[in-house]
């Protein structure tokens, strides 16, 4: 049996998780759930944390996890993410954050109609550094000469893998991003680790854009984009806006990897959407893709390929969320990818 640890979360989360593993049991591959139900603001509001050490050991021991959406309005602090989300990154040393964005159909673009519209690219966030590490600290803090310090962390090693890997999983371009002309000292890293890496691979095109150049191009021509490889905050940034480009938040899949280990943790890109839960408004689509994204590095590639093109006629045909202009609530949405497979 493979084990998948299943941690649902909270809003939208348990809502698009329900359908992603009634999806991936569809394949009848003998997968094994491992459910961490118990993994929400709730129980962070009770005890004050959400996320135990046993919990990491359950998902650790499991061959690959899934994951809906970690946050919750009664929270505000960001030790709540940080203690779930943050911390299976980080300990569990998924380095890459893989975002692909591919129009599902023509009609979702927001692009106008004259341009050529196929998006089909893949973010590749770098997901264990930069602004996330927690480093850094107050000075005077609560007073108005408070200084507020998060430190921006780059280092070659967690710089120069996950930019590598972005090289290794391209078809024809990596366009790194960066603020290299504002942004001294990790501009330089990243710049010298894409040059070395670009030099490793003479068969894939090298492209350099700064992250806010990188926004508007996004939005204007994102057709021209294979693999973009960035740090943890703009990828953050520019993944929303891919999936944007692509067709809407709530189709967007992710993989949290270690490529060496072999290990990933999936998640739709969106967040918990309190607006929406309850409501079976949900688009589940982003967390269906997700398993697809866990399908395909299982090995399971000829299932994660029906899966894709299942979501593609579910959307193709209008069977659909109302977020991508379709009516049907989150489970029958569900049960429309699920009829194409
Ligand atoms: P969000 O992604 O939850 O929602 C943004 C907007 O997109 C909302 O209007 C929402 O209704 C819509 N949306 C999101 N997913 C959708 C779906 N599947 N179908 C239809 N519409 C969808 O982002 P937010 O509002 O900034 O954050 C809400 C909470 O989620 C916060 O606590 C935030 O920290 C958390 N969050 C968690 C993750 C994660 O677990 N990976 C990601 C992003 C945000
Ligand atoms: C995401 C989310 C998280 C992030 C938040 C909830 C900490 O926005 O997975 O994209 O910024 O990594
Ligand atoms: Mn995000």
């Amino acid at each position: 049996m493979t084990r998948i640890a299943v941690i649902p979360g909270d809003g939208i989360g348990p809502e698009v998780v329900e359908q992603a593993v009634m999806t991936l049991d569809a394949f009848g591959l003998g997968l094994d759930f491992d459910h961490l139900d118990h993994v929400n603001a709730g129980t962070y509001l009770r005890t004050g944390v959400a996320l135990c050490d046993e919990d990491v050991a359950r998902v650790a021991a499991s061959r690959s996890a899934l994951l809906g959406a970690i946050g919750d309005p009664r929270v505000a602090s960001p030790a709540y993410g940080r203690g779930v989300l943050l911390r299976l990154r980080f300990e569990l040393d998924l380095y890459v954050n893989h975002r692909p964005a591919r129009l599902l159909s023509d009609r979702l673009s927001p692009l106008r109609p004259d341009r050529p519209r196929a998006v089909d690219c893949v973010v590749i966030r770098e997901n264990t550094e930069g602004l996330y590490t927690g480093m850094g600290g107050a000075l005077r803090a609560g007073g108005e000469h408070e200084i507020a310090l998060d430190i921006d962390l780059s280092t070659h090693r967690g710089t120069s893998r996950v930019v590598e890997h972005a090289f290794t999983i391209a078809r024809r371009e990596v366009c790194m991003v960066d603020k290299a002309n504002a942004v001294e000292h990790g501009g330089s890293l990243w710049q010298r680790c894409w040059r070395a890496a670009a030099a490793r691979h003479p068969d894939v095109a090298a492209r350099h854009l700064y992250v806010d150049a990188a926004a508007m191009r996004m939005v204007t021509d994102p057709t021209g984009f294979d693999v973009v490889v960035t740090n943890n905050s703009y990828g953050d940034i520019l993944s929303d806006v891919a999936s944007a480009v692509a067709g809407g938040i709530g189709t967007a899949a992710s993989a949290n990897l270690n490529p060496e280990r072999g290990f990933g943790l999936y998640e739709p890109v969106h967040g918990s959407a309190p607006d929406i839960a309850g409501t079976r408004a949900a688009n589940p689509v982003g967390a269906i893709l997700s398993a697809g994204l866990l399908l395909a590095d299982l090995g399971h590639t000829a299932e994660a390929a029906a899966l894709r093109n299942a979501v593609d006629l579910a959307v193709a045909d209008g069977e659909t969320t109302p977020d991508l202009g379709g009516s049907l609530d989150t489970g029958k949405a569900g049960q429309a990818v699920r009829a194409r497979l």
